[in-house]
C-alpha cells in the first residue's frame, strides 16, 4: 500500500498529480501538502487529507510523514525559470534547501522520493539537438543550477544511503487546469487561452525558438510510471530525459489555426525568457526512459491542441474568463 505526500500540491503539476494519484491509490492515501497562501480548494481539498507542508520547514514535513506513515514523497515545490532569475536566493532556498530537507527525512523515515528536473538543467554548451541522456550540464540560470545540483543530490542519496530517488527532466508542460506562472515555456499555455478568448497572442519568444513540450496527462504518467518502475531495470535515476514534441511558436500558431483560422499572433520578445530559451535544448533524446521504464507519451501537437481548445472552451465559457 502506498501512502503518498505531495509537497507543492496546489502548483501547476501538483494540483493535477494529486487527483490522479488519489484515483489510483485511494483518496485517503494521498496527502495534499500546501503552503500558507496557496491552500487547496474544491475537489483537491474535499477529496482527501491536506496538511500544511512547507518544504523549507523540515520539522513540519517530518511530522506529516510520521502522522500519515508516508512511504512516497512527490516533491513538486519549485520556482519556475524566469521567477527564479528574479529571485535567485529564494529559488535556491526552495529548490535545493527544500530538497535537502526532503532527502534527509526520506533517509531517516525510509521514503521514496520523486523530484522533477527540467530541460533547464542543460545549458549553452550542451548539444542542442537530440540532447543525449548523459551529456554536458552547465546551465547559467539559477533554475538550472538548482536542477543539476538536485539531480546530483538525488543520485548521492541513492548511492550513499539507499534512498529510492527518481526524477524526470520535464519539458514545458501544457495544461488547461492550473496556470504555470514564471516559466520560459509558459507561452505554450498562454497561446491557447488567447486563441479561445479571441485575442491576438503576444508571443514572448521569437519564431524558430524550439523547445520540448508535453501535455499534462503524459507528464503525470511519466511521474507515476517512473515511481512504479521495477528498480532492477533502472540504469539511470536522477534524471531521465522525457519529451513528447519539439516545437516553436509558428508551429503552435499553425496548429491552432487548423481550428481557429483567424487566430492572430505577433512577436513581443521578452529578453529574459528569450535568453533562457536560447540556452536550452531544441529537442532532447528520451531513449533511456523508453528503454528503462517504458516511457511512451500519448499526445502530440495535434492531439494536444484539439484537447486544449476543447477543454478551454468549456472552462472559459463556465468561468467567463
Ligand atoms: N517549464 C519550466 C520553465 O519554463 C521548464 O521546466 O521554467
Amino acid at each position: 500500500m502506498k501512502n503518498i505526500l505531495i509537497i507543492g500540491s496546489t502548483g501547476q503539476i501538483g494540483s493535477e498529480l494529486a487527483l490522479c494519484l488519489r484515483s489510483r491509490y485511494g483518496n485517503e492515501n494521498v496527502v495534499v501538502g500546501y503552503i500558507k497562501g496557496a491552500e487547496p480548494s474544491g475537489e483537491l481539498l474535499e477529496s482527501g487529507p491536506a496538511e500544511e507542508a512547507d518544504i523549507t520547514n523540515a520539522s513540519q514535513i517530518a511530522a506529516t510523514v510520521k502522522k500519515y506513515k508516508i512511504d512516497t514523497v512527490y516533491n513538486m515545490a519549485a520556482l519556475l525559470s524566469a521567477t527564479a532569475e528574479a529571485k535567485p536566493q529564494m529559488a535556491w532556498h526552495i529548490g535545493l534547501g527544500g530538497l535537502f530537507n526532503v532527502l534527509e527525512i526520506a533517509r531517516e523515515l525510509k521514503c521514496a522520493v520523486f523530484t522533477p528536473s527540467s530541460i533547464g538543467a542543460f545549458g549553452h554548451n550542451t548539444p542542442k539537438d537530440k540532447t543525449p541522456q548523459d551529456t554536458v550540464q552547465r546551465p547559467q540560470t539559477m533554475y538550472g543550477v538548482t536542477k543539476v545540483a538536485g539531480e546530483l543530490l538525488g543520485d548521492y542519496y541513492f548511492k550513499r544511503f539507499g534512498v529510492d530517488t527518481r526524477s524526470v527532466r520535464f519539458p514545458g508542460l501544457i495544461s488547461h487546469v492550473a496556470h504555470p506562472g514564471g516559466g520560459t515555456t509558459d507561452y505554450a499555455v498562454e497561446i491557447y487561452y488567447a486563441a479561445v478568448k479571441g485575442e491576438t497572442f503576444k508571443c514572448p519568444l521569437q519564431a524558430g525558438t524550439f523547445m520540448d513540450m508535453m501535455y499534462m496527462p503524459d507528464a503525470l504518467d511519466a511521474a507515476i510510471d517512473l515511481m512504479e518502475a521495477n528498480p532492477d531495470r533502472l540504469v539511470h535515476r536522477n534524471s531521465f530525459n522525457v519529451t513528447s514534441m519539439s516545437i516553436e511558436p509558428e508551429m503552435l500558431c499553425s496548429a491552432i489555426r487548423e481550428h481557429i483560422p483567424d487566430f492572430k499572433m505577433e512577436y513581443c520578445p521578452d529578453p529574459v525568457r528569450q535568453a533562457i530559451a536560447d540556452s536550452w535544448p531544441n529537442s532532447i533524446d528520451d531513449t533511456c526512459a523508453k528503454e528503462e521504464w517504458g516511457w511512451n507519451p500519448k499526445y502530440n501537437l495535434k492531439s494536444t491542441t484539439e484537447n486544449m481548445l476543447e477543454e478551454l472552451k468549456k472552462k472559459l465559457s463556465v468561468n467567463g474568463l
